[in-house]
This record gives C-alpha cells, structure tokens and sequence, in this order.
C-alpha cells in the first residue's frame, strides 16, 4: 500500500500514540500533517440526536439475553430488564430505539406480547433461526426498557401480514388518554398513563421481507396505516408530535422513495408522512463473508472504502426527495446502517452473532459524520443492532458483558446530539491502496447548547498518524479511540483493548497541534 502524504510533514512521532501502545512507525517515518480552520462565525444546521438511535429486533440474542432476563433471573434487573445493559446505554442518552423489528416487525402481532407471562403466545422466529419466541417481552416491557434508559420509542407497526385495524388498535392501546375499552386494557396491564410513540414506522422493507410489493402497491398500503394508526392522546399532538416513516430505498433502486415521495407529493388531507427510510449496509458482497477478527489492512481499506459510499446514497435519495420535496419537508432516516459480517464461528447464523473491532468502531465514526454532513435531510438514524447482533454496542454471554469499540464511539459523540453544525475545512488527505483510494482524515465540528464547540476528528490511515493543526484555536482536548491493530477487539476477559483515552492538543511552532494515532477517532472540545 503506498500512502500519498500531503504537502506538509512534521516529523514528530505521535505522543499519544506511544502512550497507546500503536506499532512502532519504521524509523524515517513522517507524520503528515493536515490544517483544520473551524468556521466559528457559521451556524449550519441542527443536528438531530435522532441520528444517534439504536435497533433492538427480535432476533438471536439482541432481546433474550441482551436485555430480557426475566424477572426470577440471577443476573440483576430491574422488572426483568438486566441493570448492567441498562446502566451502560444511559451513558450513551439513547435518542429513540426501533422495535420490534427490523423484518420480524412484518410478523409481529401486539396481542401476542400483552397480559400475563404465561398465557402469551409462543410462536416460531421464522426469519431469524426458526426458534420459539415466547413473546414474554411485549409492549410493557419495550415501554420499561426505554423508559430505564431514557429513551424514545420508535415502534415499526405490522404492514406485510398485519392490517391497519391491527395497526390502529396497537397504537391506540398505547396512547389512547380517552377511557376506551384498550386503554383500561393497557391499565389493567399495569400502565394507566398512555405510552408516548416518537416515530412510527409504516412496515419494514416491503419490498422484501416485509411481502415483496411492488413500490406502487406499498403506497395504497402505507396511505391507509398512515391515516388509520395514528396517536390516539391529543395531548401528544404538540410535543414533538409522533412522526410516521414510511419504506424507501429498495437495495439500491429508488423505485419505493420516488412513488413514496410522488404520492406525498398529491396527498390529500387524511394522510401524511414526516420521513422516509434507507437501509444500507456495509457487508461486501452477499451471503456475508468478512471476517470479523482477523483481518489486516488490504480488508480494513476494503469495508471503509464501502462504507462511505453512504454519502453517495444519501446524495441520491436527498435528490430524488428533493424533486417532490424541494423545502426539505420530509426528512430521510437511515434507520437500519452498520457492519454486516460472517457470523461468530460456532453460533447460529440465523442470529447474526458478530464481534466488533477497532474497524467497526471507525466505520461508525464516519458514517456519523457523513450523517451530520446531510443533517438537514437525515433526522433519524438507527445502528443494527444495540446489543449482540450486528454491529452491536454491547456483547453479552450470560452474567457477562462487554462494551464494543462502536459503543464508545456513540458515547464520545453525546455532545453532538442536537449541537449545530460549525463548517469545518481540511484537506482529506489520500491513501492509494490499488484501485481504491480513501480520504486519510475526516472531522466534523458542531456547537452544543451551551456554546461549547466539539470537534472529531477520524484518522483513517491505518499505518500513519497525523499532526492535526488547529492555528486559530486556544486549547482542545477530550478523548481519542484507538487500539495496537485495525482488528483489535474487546473481549469478556480483555475488556478494554479498545478504550478511550485522554488526549490534549500542544503548543507548537504555528499554532496548537493535535497529534492523532494511526486508525483513531477523537473528539475534543475546542477554545478558541
Ligand atoms: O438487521 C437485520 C435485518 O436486516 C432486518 O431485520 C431487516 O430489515 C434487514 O434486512
């Protein structure tokens, strides 16, 4: 691989990066450097801290296990919902989790998952491993789950084998504040209060698991869910009023946005929708195959290289909204994005099982950011999945538990959740491996609510660090994510392979230097 350095070269070797135990750099090696001017004096757009929600489907161990213990369970909970889980993502202020599904979502039927335990309906998970689901977490217990982690609910209603009158009765059974026969219902359950519903998904990849219908016969579809299931507690209507999202982007084709955002386009009184979906996923090729551990650089290069063509597809489906939707009315969310890898040797593929490594936690990073780049279309994003599935930010195995790489990424992001975009310019850097070439460095820059300004900062390279320079500023520190290898991993016994770390910015010749690891992402606070 030959690495393309930029017009600069400092040749300082990276403090923090000897501090972090990262290979040692042949001895004539040069770090680059890259100039970074935050346009303090801009405003850009808000960033949704929606774009920072979870996935939580009925599938492997992401629900059973993950955060479903039951209540006679020796792990500690709290009404069944295990504390270790729960304290962990309080950390990261969840925005909203998507349930149940995810393709499960289209064969999903809510009556099955109220009232006591022992008399819901055990059923088979026919698309994820063919095992019972027994339903003992429904409703009440995604309600309890979200409200322990102060999250949002965004609840994906049954379009593919489901009907609107199922749909309608669900949500009023939530949120109906009137004293009708469900909400007493739902009181007798143990929730007098009607439930809050943020987003609402109208189906699940119709075009797939959610019935394989034709683009134009999933809008007749979504139009009447639209009208019919909708929040049932006027009082609701003004906060925040819950915000329907219907299915777009058929693996590649626009074929679902553009009839979707036509028919929102004509719309007639009694419907309406607030956002439309994409789902993509960094797998390279299908069945998945990637090894999840293991790996050198030539794949480390390969899955980031694939994932930023995000922005591509963000670009593509922004254009064909905007057509429809020239004001930016409707928001896009990418509400299922992340690593789809070979599953963990030994487990049940059906599970989708992965481990996660330092890769994934950079391949979050600049999605992220990619995100916050387009922030005045994507308003709701959602990784697959929280926990044990995918590219998950908790690995359980029994009473044990572990944080992911990707998980300390969503934690050192908290302070751009609803912060507004500040422009920052650098150069991108190259590195040329083969045919493919990817940009060294990203960053985004945004201000929080109390004025604090936050940059990140992603050194791709993963052979090289890189001298950030930030003339303008005064002082920047915060934490950076890095690891000895692209592969690194945290384990039930190696817990902190991949962990946050401090790191500060130095005075230096021009201006404040910030000296980044090969492959790391930082976050600091700036004063300028
Ligand atoms: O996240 C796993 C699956 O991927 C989801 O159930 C489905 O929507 C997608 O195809």
């Amino acid at each position: 691989m030959t690495v393309k350095l930029k017009s600069r070269v400092a040749s300082a070797l990276s403090g923090a990066c000897a501090l972090l135990l990262c290979p040692a750099p042949p001895a004539h090696a040069q770090t680059p450097t890259v100039d970074v001017t935050i346009a303090t004096d801009v405003s850009g757009p808000a960033i949704d801290r929606n774009i920072f929600g979870q996935f939580a489907e009925h599938l492997g161990a992401g629900i059973y296990g993950g955060i479903w213990v039951g209540k006679d369970s020796p792990i500690a909970n709290v009404r069944g919902i295990r504390s270790d889980v729960v304290t962990a993502l309080r950390a990261l202020k969840v925005p909203n989790v998507r349930w149940p599904g995810g393709c499960y979502a289209d064969e999903y039927h809510w009556r099955d998952g109220i009232g006591p335990a022992d008399k819901r309906r055990v059923r088979v998970n026919s698309n994820w491993g063919g095992v019972p689901e027994s339903n003992a977490f429904g409703t009440e217990e995604f309600m309890d789950f979200i409200n322990q982690i102060g999250a949002d609910a965004y609840v994906s209603v049954n379009v593919g084998s489901g009907s609107p009158e199922e749909a309608a009765a669900w949500m009023e059974y939530m949120t109906a504040s009137a004293d009708t026969t469900l909400a007493r219902e739902r009181a007798a359950n143990g929730h007098p209060a009607p439930y809050r519903v943020a987003l609402l998904g109208l189906g699940n990849e119709n075009w797939g698991c959610g019935g394989a219908m034709s683009a134009d016969h999933y809008v007749e579809e979504m139009k009447r869910f639209a009208h019919y299931a909708h929040n049932f507690n006027p009082a609701q209507h003004d906060q925040g009023a819950m915000k329907r999202i219907a299915v777009g982007w058929d693996s590649g084709k626009s074929d679902y946005t553009e009839a979707v955002m036509k028919a929102w386009s004509d719309k007639v009184y009694s419907w309406d929708i607030d956002g439309v979906s994409l789902h993509n996923y960094t797998v390279g090729g299908w069945p998945p195959h990637l090894a999840a551990t293991g790996f050198g650089i030539d794949q480390y290069d390969d899955v980031i290289g694939e994932t930023l063509n995000m922005d591509n597809l963000i670009t593509r489906q922004s254009a064909v909204m905007d057509k429809y939707d020239p004001a930016r009315k409707v928001f896009l969310a990418v509400d299922e994005w992340g690593a789809w890898l070979a599953p963990t040797p030994g487990s049940n593929p059906g599970f989708l099982a992965q481990q996660n490594s330092l890769r994934d936690a950079i391949l979050a990073a600049v999605n992220l950011n990619i995100f916050v780049r387009h922030a005045d279309r994507v308003k709701v994003a959602n990784i697959a999945q929280m926990i044990n599935v995918l590219q998950a930010m908790i690995l359980t195995d029994g009473p044990r538990m572990v944080l992911t790489p990707t998980y300390h990424v969503y934690r050192m992001y908290v302070p751009f959740q609803g912060a507004t975009v500040v422009p920052v310019a650098f150069d991108r850097g190259q590195i040329v491996h083969g045919k493919l070439t990817l940009p060294r460095i990203d960053a985004i820059a945004a201000r929080d609510q109390a004025g604090h300004l936050w940059l990140s900062l992603v050194n791709i390279d993963p052979e090289q660090g890189t001298s950030v320079h930030l003339g303008q500023a005064r002082a920047a520190s915060g934490e950076v994510l890095t690891a000895a290898r692209v592969d690194t991993v945290n384990t039930f016994t190696e817990q902190s392979a991949v962990a946050p770390h401090a790191i500060s910015a130095k005075a230096g010749p021009h201006g404040l230097v910030l000296d980044l690891p090969p492959h790391s992402v930082a976050v600091v606070q700036v004063e300028m």
